[in-house]
């Protein structure tokens, strides 16, 4: 077999790759503003640009979101590290799983469905919403309520520290939701954040 073909198997393979996925650059994990700082700059914003951020930018903010830090543990707690959310991220072009092992948005959706994550209108213009997913087979809604809230606050301060606009949400139609991004009955979306440029 002709040998770039090969590779090109064995890269998707390795990868679980589909066309439509995204692959992610490799995110920073050193500098940023000091902590000081982006807490004094930390709040909400409702106005967007709906200018799209770049991939490490994605990347980066996915990882503060939820990446990993250590062998199989998060940057964020949880309670008895039942690690129970699924990040759906809703772009122009889809709605994306975050897989923060392989580093990539697994498309889920295609099509532009950010209307669908919100009630609001600045939702539908801004590049990025994210959708906290909570897996109630694994814990409870009270527990997932809780720990939903590290989460939104690492993005709070991710945006702070390079001067994205973000808004956390409760304000939403879960069966709407659940429905647009085909979820199963145990998984229920939590709170939903708003990320992008500030208009
Ligand atoms: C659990 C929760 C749900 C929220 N839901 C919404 C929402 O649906 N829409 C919205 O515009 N802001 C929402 N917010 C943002 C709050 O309105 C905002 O944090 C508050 O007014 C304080 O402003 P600040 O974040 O700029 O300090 C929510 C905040 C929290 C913590």
């Amino acid at each position: 077999m002709n040998k770039f073909i090969f590779s090109v198997i064995m890269v998707c393979m390795g990868f679980a790759c589909q066309a439509q996925d995204i692959a992610l650059p490799t995110p920073n994990k050193t500098g940023g503003k000091p902590l000081m700082d982006v807490l004094n700059e930390r709040q909400s914003t409702r106005e967007f640009s709906d200018k799209d951020l770049d991939l490490q930018t994605l990347s980066d903010l996915l990882w503060t979101a939820y990446g990993f830090n250590r062998d199989g543990m998060r940057v964020v707690p949880s309670a008895n590290n039942k690690q129970e959310f699924t990040i759906y991220a809703v772009l122009k072009s889809g709605v994306y799983v975050y897989d923060a092992k392989e580093n990539v948005l697994i498309l889920k959706v295609s099509g532009d469905l950010r209307e669908k994550a919100g009630k609001q209108d600045f939702v539908a213009v801004a590049p990025l919403n994210l959708v906290y997913v909570a897996d109630l087979n694994v814990t409870s809604k009270e527990t997932a309520n809780a720990d939903v809230g590290f989460i939104a606050q690492n993005v709070y301060l991710y945006c702070a520290s390079v001067g994205l606009g973000t808004v956390v949400r409760g304000w939403f139609d879960g069966n709407d939701i659940k429905t647009a991004f085909g979820l199963a009955e145990n998984q229920a979306p939590i709170l939903a954040q708003t990320v992008g440029y500030r208009k």
